[in-house]
């Protein structure tokens, strides 16, 4: 199975499917293409490291919101893409990219949606005082962070955390689910029926 990975960061989850999954032979999953809203993102740096081709594409280049994501489109075409995976991408797809690839979109988000979505998940969480929040991650739909979850992780918030290391602290299970729902895709074990995302035994 064929993945582009999307980022506009650092890339620490970008590393983990790096490690877990395009180095592991046996996974039959490949990143084809690492694309980058932002051209001095770290991510891309890491993707390089691994010989994986990049393409940035940045919207203030293109007049409209509906030509970013055509450009975009039209990468993921080239390289015969079966899934799309947003690893901190923080820009929002159009509804037309959006149903040109339903549920073949997936994103990892550092909260216990459907709280706290969005860019600032994390100081949200901070700032409303929830004792646990944790990671999910869902296919994309048409808004912010709304769409069918796929699975969640728990994380405790404690009294001395900061930004940082609550943040630090989901990464950590970030970089253990999403690798894992990616192989639950390449094996076709994700049924979606309407806001369910239902884990199936795999063919064999
Ligand atoms: C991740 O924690 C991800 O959950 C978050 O951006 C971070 C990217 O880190 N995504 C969002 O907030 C999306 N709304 P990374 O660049 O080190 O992978």
């Amino acid at each position: 199975m064929k993945i582009a990975v999307l980022v506009s960061g650092s890339g620490t989850n970008l590393q983990t499917l790096i490690n877990q999954l395009h180095e592991d032979t046996t996974s039959g999953i490949e990143i084809a293409v690492v694309i980058s809203d932002r051209s001095k993102a770290y991510a891309l740096t890491r993707a390089k490291h691994a010989d994986i081709p990049t393409q940035i594409v940045k919207a203030q280049d293109y007049n409209n919101r509906i030509d970013f994501d055509a450009e975009i489109s039209r990468h993921i075409d080239n390289y015969a893409i079966d899934l799309i995976v947003l690893a901190g991408f923080m820009k929002l797809f159009q509804p037309p990219f959006v149903r040109k690839y339903r549920n073949r979109i997936i994103n990892v988000h550092p909260s216990l949606l459907p709280a706290f979505p969005g860019a600032n998940a994390v100081s949200d969480t901070l700032a409303y005082g929830v004792k646990y929040t944790g990671v999910t991650v869902h296919f994309v739909d048409e808004d912010i962070d709304t769409g069918p979850i796929i699975a969640q992780k728990t994380v405790p918030v404690f009294d001395t955390d900061d930004e940082e290391s609550l943040h630090n602290r989901i990464q950590i299970e970030e970089h253990k689910l999403f690798p894992e729902v990616i192989r639950w895709y390449a094996q076709d074990t994700l049924k979606v029926e309407g806001r369910r995302v239902i884990k199936v035994s795999p063919d064999i």
